[in-house]
């Protein structure tokens, strides 16, 4: 039977920043992955990167690609009824943004992993684990091939997204919480063969509803509009999402750059914090632990910022025996997740038109929007939060 210090389930942005990170101190690790190495590479979700990940990037030998080919801003636009106000991130904060789409990122985890020797079992799915609160953890597995195989790990992370099987058991502790807010909105994404609208980023409100203007690369972009969370695929013709774009976007001498639609999707608002995130030997990372709604793309930044502080609280437990920044885990981790909670649904509810919201309320949302842009520390404020805080960095 083999063994490995770390059990990772799931090769999302948790499990690989965390696998990569340890490796960085020396600590080996296992992860496993029920999909295929093709379907995490090519799985298109959302890719903003703030400035302390960037910095993780650069600094642990995985930034090249995101240096070269991704979309690196010092701005973004906040546009209402097509009158856009520039928030400039980098002259508020000194920090920029990557639009680097997750599968990318992804991309460039998995290679560094391999070539530095890392194991990744894709197609590999564990059928169960246990012995967390003992003195080791038994991971029963089978492989692409179906066969069954058991490992023994020193711990667990759980970085499976956000129906992982492993939050059960840590929600039987007493005073476990698994608080959840739900929305009344959604966004239909699209990806589009055709040219950018903007270089930087527009995040529109209109009376007809929230739209977002992002890119890809040079020929291809990314636009999400405001949707009814059961609207499906078939209700949005692309002649309708054309005018729909056109109508909440359009104005002060910019117009959405049309091009031909090869993907569309609804994506769900939610939000979601469990706490803690752990029992003995067991650890949530990611969405695992947490969900946050996609306005501000804080998801892929938040799942980095936990495995930041996982990752020298594992390697201090395993390579000095002291295990008192891991038992913290929680404690250090859960505020940062608040504070992304507050800042994805305050901004998501000043740029979304809630139908059953009446007059006053409309009208109240426009005007915070409009006293936080015209003011130099709203808007500074506004771009603290979406560049984001440092990673946290411990010495082990
Ligand atoms: C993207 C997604 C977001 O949620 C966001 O706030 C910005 C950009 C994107 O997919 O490009």
């Amino acid at each position: 039977m083999t063994h490995t210090p770390v059990a990772i389930v799931g090769a999302g942005p948790a499990g690989l920043t965390l696998s990569h990170l340890l490796h960085q101190y020396g600590v080996e690790s296992v992860v496993f992955e029920s999909r295929s190495r093709a379907e995490v590479e090519e799985t298109v979700r959302a890719g903003v990167l703030e400035q302390g990940v960037i910095n993780m990037m650069r600094e642990t030998g995985v930034g090249e690609r995101m240096d070269r080919d991704a979309d690196i801003d010092d701005a973004i636009d906040i546009s209402i009824n097509g009158a856009r106000t520039r928030i400039d991130l980098k002259a508020l904060t000194g920090h920029q943004m990557a639009v680097w789409p997750q599968h990318e990122y992804l991309k460039d985890f998995i290679a560094r992993r391999l070539a530095d020797g890392g194991t990744i079992l894709f197609e590999t799915s564990v059928d169960d684990a246990e012995g967390w609160d003992g003195d080791k953890v038994v991971i029963n597995y089978t492989n692409a091939d179906g066969t069954h195989e058991t490992m023994t790990a020193d711990y667990i992370i759980a970085a499976d997204g956000s129906k992982s099987p492993y939050r059960a058991p840590i929600l039987e502790l007493d005073g476990a919480v698994r608080a959840r807010h739900e929305y009344e909105y959604a966004w239909f994404g699209i990806l589009v063969n055709g040219p950018q609208t903007q270089k930087e980023l527009i995040y529109a409100t209109h009376e007809e509803g929230f739209a977002l203007i992002s890119t890809r690369t040079k020929d291809v972009q990314r636009y999400y509009l405001q949707c009814d969370p059961n609207d499906t695929v078939e209700q949005w013709s692309d002649e309708r999402i054309w005018e729909q774009l056109h109508t909440r976007v359009d104005g002060n001498g910019l117009a959405v750059q049309e091009g031909e639609i090869f993907d569309k999707s609804v994506l769900k608002f939610r939000s979601a914090v469990t706490d803690p995130m752990q029992r003995g030997r067991l650890f949530l990372a990611g969405d695992s632990a947490h969900t946050v709604p996609p306005t501000g793309a804080k998801g892929l930044n938040l799942a980095v910022a936990d495995v930041a502080v996982l990752a020298p609280g594992l390697a201090r437990a395993l390579t000095k025996g002291n295990d008192d920044l891991l038992t913290k885990y929680s404690e250090l981790a859960v505020p940062r997740i608040w504070r992304a909670q507050h800042f994805s649904y305050w901004m998501s509810s000043m740029l979304h038109s809630v139908p059953s919201q009446g007059y006053f309320q409309h009208r109240r949302r426009l005007a915070e929007l409009e006293a936080m842009l015209s003011s130099e520390a709203g808007r500074r404020y506004q771009a603290e939060q979406y560049v984001g805080l440092d990673l946290p960095k411990f010495e082990i």
